[in-house]
């Protein structure tokens, strides 16, 4: 089959690769203008025509006519262990996010290959943090203190930060392992650079005793992170300043009006949503503990929801015995989720079966062997 190169082949982790993913083909007017049953009917029959030849993993994040075609569906962490245990597919598709695939890339064998039906799924959180930048903070933090700094990046990032976390002892967490992640860090060394998201890593390292005063948000566009190098040497977590633009919709105001509309309401958010939503809502986990947490509990329960608004209306219609409402009043979509439309999924099947493999997300090698081991890592320490 004939291979369409990637950028990111090229040039791994630049903005010109990024910018170059912009204009990467589409799947044009033709595409568009098809009709929407059409396009799933299509869709189902060349799924059945490749058989055990392809496999698709859907992020829970996904509209439910791309989740409806999906082998697998899950959060982060769950899809990446689907991807590393999934050795029989020539094609994995996607339906997520570019740091997604590319965590597929590294995880499955040499001969597969991953496809992202739209190379513009980014993930703005991920976009906050580049290799130059934490190159810089990694050196500026180092000339602070004598202690052992071990670095973590959260799942979503560019496979060129991974792997320079894999190279330095550290390892990736997702939302659901980031406990468990972060506690092993701790009996690696004295001090935690976590990013891109400072919101998971501040969630996280508070609820495992760590004081709020003990952490410090490193800006990466001040000097030194915008510290005095006493307050860096006296810090036990650097938090990266990135954040999730989607989950950072959620606010304690809305929490407040919910109890007070509905009493008996339960508030559960994603750890991405900031500190004070989290402290005060009833739960906060993982989409994957979002979904479980939901089902488990009894019918009648209220429920007001802060997270990806695809998944929240999958909730309530998968289950109307229960009363599950978005958190905020407003539409917090995953704009860049939201690029993997049924007519891409159809074009980058047609195209396979065609004989032309495009969208195809390759780590090049010298990349994937740092950020396999930090992959590798985190499922070590998960479990
Ligand atoms: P999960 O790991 O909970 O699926 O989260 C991924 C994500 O990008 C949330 O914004
Ligand atoms: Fe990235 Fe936020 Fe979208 Fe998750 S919801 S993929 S963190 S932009």
């Amino acid at each position: 089959m004939e291979v369409v190169p990637t950028m990111e082949e090229l040039e791994e982790g630049s903005i010109f690769a990024r910018a170059e993913r912009a204009v990467r083909p589409t799947p044009g007017k033709a595409y568009a203008e098809l009709a929407a049953d059409e396009v799933l009917a299509r869709i189902a029959e060349r799924r059945r025509a490749f058989g055990s030849r392809l496999m698709i993993l859907g992020h829970h994040y996904q509209v439910d006519d791309v989740i409806r075609f999906a082998d697998r569906t899950g959060d982060s962490y769950a899809l990446a262990k689907a991807a590393a245990a999934e050795r029989d597919a020539e094609f994995v598709i996607f339906a997520g996010v570019h740091f997604m695939a590319e965590s597929a890339d590294i995880l499955t064998g040499p001969g597969q290959q991953v496809i992202l039906p739209d190379l513009r799924a980014g993930c703005t959180m991920a976009d906050m943090a580049n290799l130059d930048d934490v190159e810089l903070a990694w050196d500026e933090m180092a000339a602070c203190t004598t202690d052992t700094i071990v670095p973590i990046t959260y799942i979503n990032s560019a496979a060129n930060l991974k792997d320079f976390v894999g190279r330095r002892g550290g390892a990736v967490c997702t939302s659901s392992n980031a406990a468990k992640v972060v506690s092993w860090a701790f009996s690696q060394g004295q001090k935690l650079l976590f990013f891109p998201d400072q919101h998971l890593g501040r969630n996280t390292c508070f609820a495992l005793g760590v004081a709020l005063d003990e952490m410090i948000v490193w800006d990466p566009a001040l000097p030194n992170g915008g510290h005095e190098p006493e307050t860096v040497a006296r810090a036990r977590v650097l938090l990266w300043k990135g954040h999730c633009s989607v989950h950072m919709g959620f606010s304690v105001g809305q929490i407040e009006h919910w109890r007070a509309e509905r009493p008996d309401i339960r508030i559960i958010v994603h750890p991405e949503c900031t500190f004070e939503v989290v402290q005060a809502a009833d739960e906060a986990g993982s989409t994957n503990f979002i979904i479980e947490t939901i089902q488990h509990s009894p019918p009648g329960t209220a429920w007001a929801v802060g997270t990806e608004i695809n998944l929240v209306h999958r909730l309530r219609a998968l289950m109307p015995d229960r009363f599950i409402a978005s958190l905020s009043p407003f539409q917090c979509l995953c704009a860049t989720m939201y690029r993997i439309r049924p007519n891409y999924l159809l074009w980058v099947l047609d195209e396979l079966a065609a004989g032309r493999v495009v969208n195809v997300v390759k780590v090049p090698e010298r990349i994937a062997e740092g950020a396999r081991l930090s992959l590798q890592r985190m499922i070590e320490i998960t479990g």
